[in-house]
This record gives C-alpha cells, sequence and structure tokens, in this order.
C-alpha cells in the first residue's frame, strides 16, 4: 500500500480535523503519500483529490468544522456515482480510503467496499447515532455546548420564573437530547426513543410550578415527533396548563460549530492513527469506534442502517432527581 486518500462527509462534526491530521501525519510516518478529498464525497466523485504534507494540517487539531470540506451527496447514493468514485480512486492511483462521517456516509463506505474499494471509516457524528463506538467523534463536544447553553437558559428562567423548552440536534435519534436533558437538571426529556405526549410534558411542568421550582426547562430532540415548534403550538393552545409562562430556544447548528474538546481531539487522534495502521495490517471494510474504552473495528455491514440503541432507563432517574 502506497497511497491513501481520507475524505470528510456528511455533517460536520468537531474532532474531524483532528482526525484527518492524525490520518495525514499517522500515514506519513508510515512512508505513504496521502490525499485530502475535498467536499466530501462530491469531491470524490468530481475528482477534488490533493496531496498533504504535515504541514497542510498544522494547527488545526483545535478547529471545529473540517478543513476538506464536506457535503450531503445524493449521488453517491447512486450506482452512477459510485461507479464514478471507484473510478476516480483508480485514476489517482488510490490504494485506500479512509471515511470520517456518520451514518449516511458509512453507507457510502460500505457501498464503495462492496465494489472492491479498501475502505476504513472513522465514527463521526454528533448524533452520536452509529453503533460501533461510543461515542463518536464530536458528541462530547457538541453535548457540551448543548449543556453550557441549558445552563444559561435556567438562569433567565428563574430570573423570571419561566419555562424553557430547548430544542437540541438529533434528526432520529435522542442520545444529544437525553445526555444533555439529564447533566442539565432538566424537568423533561422528549425524544424519538420514548415520544411523550404534550400534556404528559405539561403536566410535569406544571408539578414543577406547584413544587415552587423557579424554572422548568424541557429539552426536547428536533427527530422527536413533538418537537419544540410542534410542542410549542400545543402550548400555545392550552398555556394555562403550564403555569409558568413559555420561551422557546432552538439551538440548532450552534451545536455542531464548536471547537473540540479534549475528550474528542483524543478520540479522533486515536481513531485517524488507527485507521492507518489497520489499512496497512490489511484490514478493511470496518468502522473504526470506541468500544468500551479502547479502539474497534466493526464490520461496516454491520453497523450501516442500523439504530443504536439508548439507555431509556436514564430517562427514569432524569425523572426522579427533577423533583
Ligand atoms: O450531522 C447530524 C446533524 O447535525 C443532525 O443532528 C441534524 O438533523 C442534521 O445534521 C442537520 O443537517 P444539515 O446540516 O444538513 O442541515
Amino acid at each position: 500500500m502506497k497511497r491513501v486518500a481520507v475524505v470528510t462527509s456528511g455533517g460536520d462534526a468537531p474532532g474531524m480535523n483532528a482526525a484527518v491530521r492524525a490520518v495525514v501525519r499517522a500515514g506519513i510516518a508510515r512512508g505513504l503519500a496521502v490525499y485530502g478529498i475535498q467536499h466530501g464525497y462530491e469531491g470524490l466523485i468530481g475528482g477534488q483529490f490533493k496531496r498533504l504534507g504535515p504541514r497542510d494540517v498544522g494547527g488545526i487539531i483545535g478547529h471545529g468544522g473540517t478543513f476538506l470540506g464536506t457535503t450531503r451527496c445524493e449521488r453517491m447514493k447512486t450506482a452512477a456515482g459510485q461507479v464514478a468514485a471507484v473510478q476516480q480512486l483508480q485514476n489517482h492511483d488510490i490504494d485506500a480510503l479512509v471515511v470520517i462521517g456518520g451514518n449516511g456516509s458509512q453507507a457510502g463506505s460500505l457501498a464503495l467496499s462492496q465494489r472492491g474499494v479498501r475502505v476504513v471509516g472513522v465514527a463521526s457524528t454528533i448524533d452520536n447515532d452509529l453503533p460501533g463506538s461510543e461515542p463518536s467523534i464530536g458528541a462530547m463536544t457538541a453535548m457540551d455546548i448543548a449543556l453550557e447553553s441549558v445552563d444559561r437558559l435556567r438562569v433567565t428562567a428563574s430570573a423570571h420564573r419561566r419555562a424553557f423548552l430547548v430544542e437540541v440536534m438529533g434528526r432520529a435519534s435522542g442520545h444529544l437530547a437525553l445526555i444533555t436533558g439529564l447533566t442539565g437538571g432538566a424537568e423533561a426529556i422528549v425524544i424519538p426513543e420514548s415520544d411523550v405526549s404534550p400534556e404528559s410534558v405539561a403536566t410535569q411542568i406544571h408539578e414543577a410550578y406547584d413544587r415552587g421550582k423557579r424554572h422548568a426547562i424541557v429539552v426536547v430532540a428536533e427527530g422527536a415527533s413533538y418537537n419544540a415548534e410542534r410542542m410549542a403550538a400545543y402550548f400555545d393552545e392550552h398555556a394555562q396548563r403550564l403555569g409558568f409562562d413559555l420561551r422557546v430556544t432552538k439551538l440548532g447548528h450552534v451545536q455542531r460549530g464548536g471547537a473540540p474538546g479534549v475528550f474528542d481531539r483524543l478520540l479522533a487522534t486515536r481513531l485517524g492513527a488507527a485507521a492507518i495502521e489497520r489499512l496497512c495490517a490489511g484490514e478493511h471494510g470496518a468502522l473504526l469506534g470506541q468500544v468500551d474504552g479502547k479502539i474497534a473495528a466493526t464490520p461496516l455491514a454491520t453497523v450501516v442502517g442500523v439504530t443504536k440503541s439508548l439507555d431509556t432507563s436514564l430517562l427514569e432517574l432524569a425523572r426522579i432527581l427533577a423533583t
């Protein structure tokens, strides 16, 4: 193996740059030529390859986002797009590819692997919904950002004796909302894995009011059937059910844009370097992630399209502790 390429794909996550840096420098230390693919799978299909040296990745370990750029690429879901991607890798004499991304991106990894490309995936998504890594790169930093926001909102909520609906990211998964809600001392948590009715959330809010609390924080995952918008519409019509006056804050992409904290820098560094080690050892077709605190490889075929489970007992714990 002489030439390796690395691509970041899908939603950016804090730590992606640290992972690219590790791939590049570990690869060069192994005597490999390393190429960065710009703009995600669109750049792969379009042939946007750039040879990277150690200085090209200097100073990026602490930067959020991805200096390679990323895209959500519909073409990679098609046979024509996948064939074009394989062709580009052959045109550039690339022997192996490292794909840093979440579920959709690793579906692309699997498709390329099934077309004969030597691929290793690196688990990276703030949603933390990818089996094969607990957590994935970016999730911890995103949760820290969401938690800081919840702490700030509680300050102003208490000052006015208000309730806040705080919507956090998580398209189909409540990992972010559950951990942010539990560690932020939320009075209620709403996640897709355990949907609750707005009536029962209203009851929880009113109970907090009756207990004399000066605030009520409800953390809602964007993927819940009652997301913040729908929940707020219901509360608008039934304001008397809450006790508190209500405000709504949607954190959105703010959670993705932070600088990676120590956990994500370390995880990304270990996974990026491990990707090179595994490829050099002849392994491919796997996702690299953290399992029980250790770096582990899980076959792509067993993680793609699979829903990562979530510890819903933490919901009950959050409820007990919110009294
Ligand atoms: O990358 C995951 C994620 O942040 C989800 O939580 C969110 O639903 C989605 O990406 C937003 O995607 P986009 O940045 O394409 O709007």
